[in-house]
């Protein structure tokens, strides 16, 4: 695991946005992992000006989402769905068949998990993973206890969870209250992962996820085992890791990180 601070959240989605489209790039049929949430808003806004200012393209990229509600159609204006529409699908240049996102809706959502986990495989496994951090450290919606090994299923959120989505939704009560999730196995199988995390509030489980023991009431400590994952952080939220000297020299001192200074 390798952790990268910026000085702000700007930095470091921006950060985040240029490895996304380096990747894209070096790729163009980059099967790409996506995560919804307040924090990855300000990524899709760049990609959405980099595809708009300098070309970046997306017409040969594939894409799954992690996550989505269970209960929700694909036109609520709070499904992942919509999410995606919003802020990057109708914005860029993606085949929208070449979009995935587990439907909530399913009349089988055993079946359509497994179906989910095929449809990942068929495409050749996801090549670059996006991740959000929850305030219970959950990735996905793997919420605590999830097992480290856990495939693409259904998951009861957690009341903090609940709690955290209930802004978007206006009354709590209307949060639903289980998603279809990527599992935290179906996520450690990505080539690269990438998680990005700002603000103050995601400082305490930013440290027990990237320096705490690993354990399945944190799904997040999973990406410990993860050969390629890079943590982004702004200062907030790397505010309570002990390493942060080590973190910051390797940026400043590696090649790899070169173009990226
Ligand atoms: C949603 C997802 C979640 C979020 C996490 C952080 O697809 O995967 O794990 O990334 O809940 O959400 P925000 O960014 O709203 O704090």
């Amino acid at each position: 695991m390798e952790v990268i601070i910026q000085q702000d959240a700007e930095a470091a989605s921006l950060l985040v946005a240029k490895l996304i489209a380096k990747a894209l790039r070096e790729n163009p049929f980059l099967v790409l992992g996506l995560a919804t949430g307040g924090t990855m808003e300000a990524v899709y806004a760049h990609l959405v000006r980099m595809h708009k200012e300098e070309g970046l393209d997306f017409s040969l990229c594939r894409t799954f989402n992690l996550d989505e509600y269970v209960g929700l159609p694909p036109d609520d204006p709070n499904s992942y769905r919509q999410y995606m529409q919003r802020h990057l699908f109708s914005h860029v240049n993606i085949n929208p068949r070449m979009t995935h996102l587990p439907n909530g809706m399913a009349a089988d959502l055993d079946r359509e998990c497994d179906e989910y986990e095929k449809l990942i495989k068929r495409f050749g496994g996801v090549d670059l993973q996006l991740l959000g951090i929850g305030r219970d450290g959950h990735i996905g919606f793997n919420e605590p206890l999830s097992a480290l090994l856990s495939r693409t299923r259904v998951k009861a959120l957690t009341p903090t969870t609940v709690a955290q989505n209930a802004i978007y939704f206006g009354d709590p009560h209307k949060v639903p209250r289980r998603a279809i999730t990527m599992g935290v196995g179906t996520i450690l199988d990505a080539r690269r992962c990438l998680l990005l995390a700002t603000g103050a509030h995601k400082a305490e489980i930013v440290a027990k996820a990237v320096e705490g023991p690993v354990t399945a009431m944190i799904s997040a400590t999973a990406l410990q085992l993860h050969p390629k994952c890079t943590v982004v952080v702004d200062e907030a939220a790397a505010s309570k890791l002990q390493g942060h000297e080590y973190y910051r020299w390797i940026f400043q001192t590696e090649p790899e990180w070169a173009e990226f200074r």
